[in-house]
């Protein structure tokens, strides 16, 4: 556990390779300049990021920020903001945020939970969690974010009628997470067909593991959970 009761190992490994001269430059210059407030700092109205935005979605464990790049350029009107532990992940959505000249992107260098915590109650109306770490072996079940402690901080944060959306490409991970789904009083699944969970949505970009899964022959689920 890591001082704030956490599993600190819930994320894995936080960086792989040394970064390259212009990543590691845009982490150190260009981080500074979209990075959301400190969640140690106490309250944080994601509002006060952002200015005139209708909305404010968050992207739990953004990889390589494929879905929060594409959910960006074609939301301008929407603030994003997308929490990574992993240094190459961060410095791949630095790069994309710069390049596309993306200012409604807000990015958080670690951990989502103490930012989840942070962020004041119904400020959110769209929170991601695609691809999440499977975690398959029982014995580590307990780090899995998709979670009870998850799902009442999700409906602390989504206003009324927002939505959750969780992919995984993971058949236990995904009876997990529509488990855990059934257990929160204050979320309903919005699939009515097969074709609601099976078939990727319009404003659902495919991200990196999805490509994955798909190379290596698994189907993901497409889970969209409304507040109720
Ligand atoms: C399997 S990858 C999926 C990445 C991306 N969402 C995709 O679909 O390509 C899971 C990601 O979640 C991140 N992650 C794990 N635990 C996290 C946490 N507590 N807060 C934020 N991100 C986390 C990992 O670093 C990793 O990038």
């Amino acid at each position: 556990m890591d001082e704030q009761g956490y599993i600190s190992n819930l994320y894995g490994r936080r960086q792989d390779k040394p970064l390259r001269a212009r990543p590691a430059r845009l982490m150190e210059e260009f981080l500074p300049r979209v990075a959301t407030p400190d969640p140690g700092v106490g309250e944080i109205d994601p509002a006060t990021m952002f200015s005139g935005k209708r909305e404010i979605w968050f992207e739990v464990g953004f990889g390589g920020g494929e879905h929060i790049a594409w959910q960006a350029a074609q939301n301008p009107d929407v603030g994003l903001i997308g929490a990574e532990p992993f240094v190459n992940g961060v410095a791949k959505l630095l790069s994309k945020v710069d390049e596309g000249g993306l200012e409604n992107i807000r990015i958080h260098f670690g951990d989502a939970r103490p930012l989840m915590e942070a962020l004041s109650t119904g400020s959110l109306t769209k929170i991601f969690v695609l691809h999440p770490d499977p975690w398959p072996k029982k014995r580590h079940f307990k780090r899995r974010i998709i979670s009870p402690w998850f799902f009442k901080e999700a409906s602390r944060l989504l206003r009324s009628g927002g939505e959750l959306r969780v992919a995984s490409d993971i058949p236990d991970y995904i009876r997990w997470t529509l488990m855990h789904g059934q257990n929160a009083p204050s979320f309903e699944w919005a699939a009515i067909c097969a074709d609601d969970w099976n078939v990727r949505p319009a404003d659902w970009p495919q991200t990196r593991y999805e490509a994955k899964a798909a190379r290596e022959g698994r189907a993901p689920a497409y889970l969209k959970f409304r507040r109720i």
